[in-house]
């Protein structure tokens, strides 16, 4: 039962108004005293030509009272509705215990497919902390959008193509070694990388011929071609050790390179719109009526670009999956890149440019600097992670030394703190790395979440004996605060994962989960359970139970893995 629905059905028919526009107005007050759910009149001030009190005080005569509502209240404009807690408590829990880990799950999505473009590392280049970010995001945005639904198409857009390839070729045969570049990987690269940097400054000739030799990739150089290829491929196997630790997949590893022999196709598209126009021997989209620099499609030396590539990737995606919509997860940084070739797709007539969506998000700082700088500011996604395993590994050793499967749930523990320090906050925010807060057990923190739960597993298998409960419960004993409260949380969580989705913010799920896990936490505070009556502890297991299924399936969502025992 949606009780939402069920009282926007009642005051729709008591009002002669549409259901749809009574639920989007409903709103759950803040604290219980004001009721569960609150219809404010204000809207109506118009259309019955009353002050809106008025309105709340003859609507609320006209509305049927149901046996799920104890009672129905007016405080100024605002028409309240309490519910009758025990029909509450039972629907929730009941809804919950059939459909377990479909719970929330939704099927308003079916037959619409989302591109999500994220991660999208540069090869050649470490994975640092910045595109840890695009990947977390992504991944969440991902699993909230199936969870919905919908088909996801994940696609790694890698950074693998471009003018820095060619200075990397020219480094590479002018100081680097086959075996150096085998033994160090990316860090090799890296360093002949920086090296033609600090060269090309006093010999500008280099340059040049870093054109040149992107120009040979270009045309399909076979040369060029194959050193590429194996930069590419040690890349990969690097990005593919984090992706593994993270838990991350892709459906395409289409990234930048995938459009060589695709924007041909594109550029002749923009000449023959008339959008393509010279400056300075560039070839370029003018967008000053749109006040924004101009997009650069072919610079002076036939090179392509970034947006180029980008333009076409979003043509090639539109045929290929038919995307209800496209997003792109950067940090924002990225805006006018995207904003502008948004406008060029605009411009060539495709009335879905409105369904590219940038997704951006803010910067990651440290708040120590104990992180390793061994690589100058950069940190390495792979020793963070190794970071917070070890970390957590300390903590596991001090609080529970005898742990069965110690490894794995460090693991599990340490990579979650990270994921979910990531996913807490709105995500246009500044993420702050701090060991000890994103570790603390008692915090507003994955482990903490994590905890919870796995303390809902043990005390479901000492009550139980194991993992199974009895769902035959008599839930009207479980009418105290703290209980109806967990409910009330519970109830609102498919809202909150429609609501996520909806404005691409994983973080409305992640507060949600702690404050469930909060909730619990108080109920389980308030209300005995071991020494507790039989049926009484029947039933308060069974909303442990409910707790534990939505604190797990909620953790997926985010990309995290809940362990039974911590
Ligand atoms: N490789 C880019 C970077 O590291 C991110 C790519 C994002 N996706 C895209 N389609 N532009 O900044």
């Amino acid at each position: 039962m949606d009780f939402k629905f069920e009282i926007a059905k009642l005051i729709s028919s008591a009002a002669d108004i549409d259901v749809e526009e009574v639920i989007s107005a409903i709103e759950i007050p803040p604290n219980s005293d004001m009721g569960d759910y609150a219809y404010p009149c204000f809207k109506l001030a118009k259309v019955f030509r009353k002050a809106p009190p008025m309105i709340a005080g003859e609507l609320v005569e006209k509305i049927e009272k149901k046996d799920f509502i104890k009672e129905i209240k007016t405080v100024g404009a605002y028409i309240n509705f309490f519910t009758e807690k025990s029909v509450y408590v039972k629907e929730v829990l009941e809804s919950v215990l059939t459909k377990e880990a479909d719970y929330g799950k939704s099927t308003e999505g079916n037959g619409k497919t989302i591109v999500i473009d994220y991660s999208s590392p540069n090869i050649a280049k470490p994975f640092h902390v910045g595109h840890l970010r695009s990947t977390v995001i992504g991944n969440a945005i991902y699993k909230i959008y199936e969870c919905l639904g919908y088909n996801c198409e994940g696609v790694n857009h890698l950074g693998d193509w471009g003018t820095q390839f060619g200075k990397l070729i020219v480094a590479y045969k002018k100081w680097g070694s086959k075996e150096a570049v085998e033994k160090d990987g990316i860090q090799e690269l890296m360093k002949i990388y920086v090296k033609f940097h600090d060269e090309a400054e006093k010999e500008p000739s280099l340059d040049d011929e870093a054109r040149l030799w992107f120009v040979k990739m270009q045309d399909g150089d076979e040369e060029a071609l194959t050193l590429w290829k194996w930069f590419y491929d040690i890349s990969i196997k690097e990005f593919e050790r984090v992706y593994e630790m993270l838990g991350v997949k892709f459906d395409a590893y289409t990234g930048e390179s995938f459009y060589n022999d695709k924007m041909d196709v594109v550029v002749e598209e923009l000449k023959e719109k008339n959008l393509l126009k010279e400056s300075e021997g560039a070839m370029i989209v003018d967008l000053e009526e749109d006040k924004m620099p101009p997009c650069l499609i072919i610079r002076k030396d036939g090179g392509t670009l970034y947006a180029t590539r980008d333009i076409t990737a979003a043509l090639y995606r539109k045929k290929t999956y038919n995307f209800e919509k496209c997003i792109y997860l950067t940090a924002l940084d990225q805006n006018l890149h995207f904003a502008q070739w948004f406008k060029v797709i605009e411009k060539m007539g495709y009335e879905w440019s409105k369904d590219l969506v940038h997704v951006p998000f803010g910067l990651v700082s440290l708040d120590t600097g104990k992180l390793s700088t061994r690589h100058g500011n950069v940190v390495l996604m792979e020793e963070l992670l190794n970071q917070a395993i070890n970390e957590t590994t300390k903590i596991i050793e001090e609080k529970n030394p005898d742990l069965p499967n110690k490894e794995e749930v460090a693991k599990q523990v340490g990579i979650g703190a990270v994921i979910f320090n990531d996913l807490y906050n709105n995500r246009i925010k500044d993420v702050v790395f701090s060991w000890s807060r994103m570790l603390n057990f008692d915090g507003e923190t994955g482990p903490y979440v994590q905890y919870t739960h796995a303390r809902a597993c043990s005390l479901i298998n000492k009550v139980c004996g194991s993992e199974e409960i009895d769902k035959n419960v008599d839930f009207s004993l479980l009418n105290d605060e703290a209980s109806v409260e967990v409910c009330k949380l519970i109830e609102m969580y498919p809202a909150k994962i429609k609501d996520a989705a909806a404005k691409f913010e994983p973080s409305i799920v992640t507060r949600h989960l702690v404050d469930i896990a909060q909730a619990f936490n108080k109920f389980y505070h308030d209300n005995p359970i071991m020494s507790s009556e039989d049926e009484v502890k029947k039933a308060r297991i069974a909303l442990v139970y409910a707790v534990k299924t939505i604190l797990a399936s909620g953790l997926k969502l985010l990309g995290i893995n809940a362990p039974k025992q911590m």
